[in-house]
């Protein structure tokens, strides 16, 4: 039986990280074979995009649009589909509603966006953790700060991710309160997908 992709998506300081990787080890005590993967990808095209995000290249937005598609498209064929294959649920910790989203409110081209991410699979589900962009970068704390992280552009990419909750892309979870609190919203939602492909 062929794995599930899962995708976690949210603004920076969300709880991406901290959610997706206890999703895993929810499903592995579930029974469920899951994984955790991330992008940008540590791959040689993921190394560019991390590369612009920390500041250190800057090239234009519209090149990195298509940097992320490509780092995409190369962890789908790489891992991504092998692991479905093997049975092995993915849970992605950002996927192509964060180059949507990210990309539409840095280069106002969503059209573009959207057709230039045509060939990524989408996911079975994906997750917008939904946090408000002041909580989210007071969660970041006083570390170094990536480039898109900055209060109104965090502002506008938490709309077009609210795009996506309304075209029916995406399931909005409120990503407030604890930890746990968060994690048994999520389950919540994952959990009718995982019924439905017989994974439980
Ligand atoms: N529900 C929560 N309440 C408070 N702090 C949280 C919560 N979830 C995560 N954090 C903390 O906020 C910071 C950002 O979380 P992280 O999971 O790294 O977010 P993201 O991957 O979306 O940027 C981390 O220091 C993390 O420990
Ligand atoms: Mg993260």
């Amino acid at each position: 039986m062929a794995g599930v992709l899962i995708a976690v998506e949210g603004i920076d300081g969300a709880g991406k990280t901290t959610q997706a990787k206890r999703l895993v080890r929810l499903l592995n005590r579930m029974g469920v074979k899951a994984a955790y993967t991330r992008e940008p990808t540590g791959g040689s095209i993921g190394k560019l995009v991390r590369r612009h995000l920390s500041g250190r290249r800057t090239y234009s937005e519209e090149t990195v649009t298509l940097l992320f598609a490509a780092d995409r498209l190369d962890h789908i064929q790489r891992f991504i589909e092998p692991q479905l294959k093997r049975g092995i649920t993915i849970v992605a910790d950002r996927y192509v509603h964060s180059s949507i989203a990210y990309q539409a409110a840095a280069t106002g081209m969503r059209e573009w966006v959207i057709s230039v991410n045509s060939l990524a699979r989408r996911p079975d589900i994906s997750i917008f953790v939904d946090v408000n962009p002041k909580e989210a970068l007071a969660r970041l704390g006083h570390r170094r700060k990536y480039v898109y992280e900055r209060l109104e552009f965090l502002e506008k990419v938490r709309s077009e991710y609210i795009r996506l909750v309304e075209s029916g892309e995406m399931m909005i979870v409120d990503g407030s309160g604890t930890r746990e609190e968060v994690a048994q919203r999520i389950s919540t939602v994952v959990e009718p997908l995982l019924r439905e492909r017989g994974l439980v």
